[in-house]
């Protein structure tokens, strides 16, 4: 085997080990990394759930006194600054590799190139850009929010022979089998965040939790577009809020007369949230006149604003009194409520890469999907096809294999299960 295929394959073990924790380090990459010494791994590391330790200090430690005069593998370029771990390039340095081979340069500009210099300052081979395309699509996520300043967004759709995804008024409709939907539950995993439109939530009334057994803990944050704050109290989104988070995405429109005096929000550009006023009032009341500082019950006002499953609002109709009111109870029940504009796309990605969400799953339904298709922010498209047809009363898929964006990559076809899934990707 030649020196070239050598480093090819310890790149490519190095990749395999970067994916292991995707989805589980925000805000840092999932990096992976290997120690070489004679052709033998002598040791890996891969970025530590939660973001630390980086993969390349694991991986020295590993390796011991081995790693003098060994090679690092590295899918990312190793810091060089001093965060809340010292720089993965002094660490280099001081083990005494003597070569270090990285897949992606970072885009960080804290890192950006210093990284690489350090290393060759220090007498050490540096060789950059092996197995790029792989590498850079292992930090998908991470590059888009570096560079993008939104997260990844990653659009999955089960859609029936006749090309439909779901039935009017039918709730959710088994499309796809077990094999395609226990993928879609490790695609959940491997995500920071899973987005659904306030309709599929009502009529799936859908958990978007990750069941797999060992993996149950890794389910991502859920957000709900939902304009009038819609999302009933007895769903299982809002019954599972304190174990999974929840965040409901209200309209601007309808917080503006409680916009004064407020603290900065959780999300920056995204109103804050009244749940912060309320406990920081409720807890001054709390000193001065003993009410309690903790969520306060159901307001009986909510019982007066029907939620979308009882026949919904309209704008015109919801007073800020019901709003106020409907905000107040789904906080009590643990859920996040910010204010953005849920159908402007460019506002809330960027709202949600400042809070850390580097990759975010969006699940449908048809409006949703089709507003981020239309938006140009769908990185990755994922369609899974079922045997079974829909017929009348179907709602049509807002994508077909036959009108995916020119520039979007067909990756390939295969089965899952009964099922197939086309994948399509659009260069990071
Ligand atoms: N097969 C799948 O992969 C899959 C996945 C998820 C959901 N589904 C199915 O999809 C159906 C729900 O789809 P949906 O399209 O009704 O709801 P949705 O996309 O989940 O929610 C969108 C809701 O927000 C409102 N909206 C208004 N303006 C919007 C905008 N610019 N962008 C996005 N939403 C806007 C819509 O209200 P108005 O109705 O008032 O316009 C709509 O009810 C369900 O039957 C569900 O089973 C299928």
């Amino acid at each position: 085997m030649s020196a070239s295929s050598d480093d090819a394959q310890f790149m490519q073990e190095a990749i395999r080990l970067g994916l292991l924790h995707l989805g589980q380090t925000s805000t840092n990459p999932s990096v992976g990394c290997v120690v070489v010494r004679d052709g033998r791994i002598v040791g890996r590391g891969t970025t530590a759930v939660g973001g630390r330790p980086h993969a390349e200090p694991q991986a020295l430690a590993e390796a011991g006194e081995l790693a003098r005069g060994a090679t690092a593998y590295v899918t990312l370029e190793p810091c060089s600054h001093h965060g809340k771990t010292p720089p993965c390039a002094d660490a280099l340095i001081a083990s005494g590799v003597s070569r270090v081979v990285i897949s992606v340069t970072d885009p960080d500009e804290r890192v950006s190139g210093r990284g690489i210099s350090m290393l060759r300052d220090a007498g050490i081979t540096v060789e950059t850009r092996l197995l790029e395309e792989e590498g850079r699509h292992s930090l998908a996520a991470y590059l888009t929010r570096q560079t993008k300043n939104r997260p990844y967004v990653i659009l999955k759709l089960a859609i029936s022979q006749d090309g439909m995804i779901g039935r009017m008024g039918e709730g959710q409709i088994a499309i796809t089998g077990p094999a395609a939907r226990a993928e879609v539950q490790q695609l959940r995993a491997e995500t920071d965040a899973i987005l659904v439109g306030i309709g599929t939530a009502v009529a799936d009334d859908p958990e978007l939790t990750v069941r797999i057994p060992g993996l149950e803990g890794r389910s991502p944050v859920r957000v709900v577009l939902d304009p009038l704050l819609e999302l009933p109290l007895t769903s299982k989104l809002v019954r599972t809020a304190r174990q999974v988070p929840v965040i409901v995405v209200g309209r601007e429109e309808v917080s503006e007369a409680w916009e004064q005096d407020l603290p900065p929000s959780v999300l920056p550009d995204i109103s804050p949230t009244r749940g912060e006023i309320d406990s920081r009032q409720a807890s001054v009341q709390n000193v001065e006149g003993g009410t309690s500082g903790r969520p306060q019950p159901i307001s009986p006002l909510v019982g007066e604003m029907p939620g979308r499953a009882e026949g919904g609002i309209s704008i015109a109709d919801a007073s800020n009194n019901q709003l106020e009111s409907r905000r107040q109870a789904l906080e009590s029940a643990g859920v996040e409520v910010v204010y953005c504009h849920p159908y402007h796309p460019e506002q809330l990605l960027p709202a949600l890469a400042s809070r850390g969400i580097s990759s975010l799953l969006v699940e449908g339904g048809a409006k949703t999907a089709r507003l981020f298709l239309e938006a140009g922010y769908v990185d990755r498209i994922l369609l899974y096809q079922g045997p079974g047809t829909i017929g009348q009363g179907g709602i049509e898929t807002p994508i077909r294999k036959t009108d995916i964006p020119s520039d979007f990559k067909h990756v390939g076809t295969r089965r899952v299960g009964d099922d197939s899934l086309d994948e399509y990707e659009r260069e990071v």
